[in-house]
């Protein structure tokens, strides 16, 4: 399918911006040090806090922040249990249906799936997989080529 190109340059530390590549919505995230300091700490609630399952990123993005540059996330907005977008909830929220633990990240309303901001799964409630990140490469720092 075509590439899409995304220019990041006007992304805020801690903003999202969406791009669409073939009908669905992909998006990045600019990630905060504070954002980046938390993904670790995720690790013991996650599904895979590895990646291992290859179908869900490129090789190059097997890595703990799933990302070629840690400081974008760059992940696929649908849910991988059936297919809804989940919302954005960058800072945990008092509120009832997300576990205490959860750092914050997207919040998928159809039933309860939690992701953290690497798009990693957490407490498996019930998506099965992580985020899937697209095939992606920088054109420049400010430039990406989805696709
Ligand atoms: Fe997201 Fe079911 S579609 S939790």
């Amino acid at each position: 399918g075509a590439a899409v190109e995304a220019d990041i340059s006007g992304l805020k530390p801690g903003e999202k911006m969406t791009v669409e590549w073939r009908g669905n919505p992909v998006w990045i995230v600019r990630r905060t040090p504070e954002m980046l300091a938390d993904l670790a700490k995720n690790d013991p609630q996650l599904v895979d806090p590895q990646s291992k399952v290859s179908s869900q990123q490129p090789a190059y993005a097997q890595n703990p922040t799933r990302s070629i540059n840690p400081e974008y996330l760059v992940a696929i907005g649908i849910c991988t249990h059936l297919g809804c977008s989940p919302s954005d909830k960058f800072a945990t929220g008092a509120q009832p249906s997300l576990p205490d633990d959860w750092l914050g990240g997207f919040f998928c309303p159809c039933h309860g799936s939690t992701f953290d901001l690497a798009g990693r799964v957490f407490k498996n409630k019930p998506a099965p997989t992580n985020l899937e990140i697209p095939p992606h490469v920088y054109l420049s720092d400010a430039k990406l080529l989805i696709g």
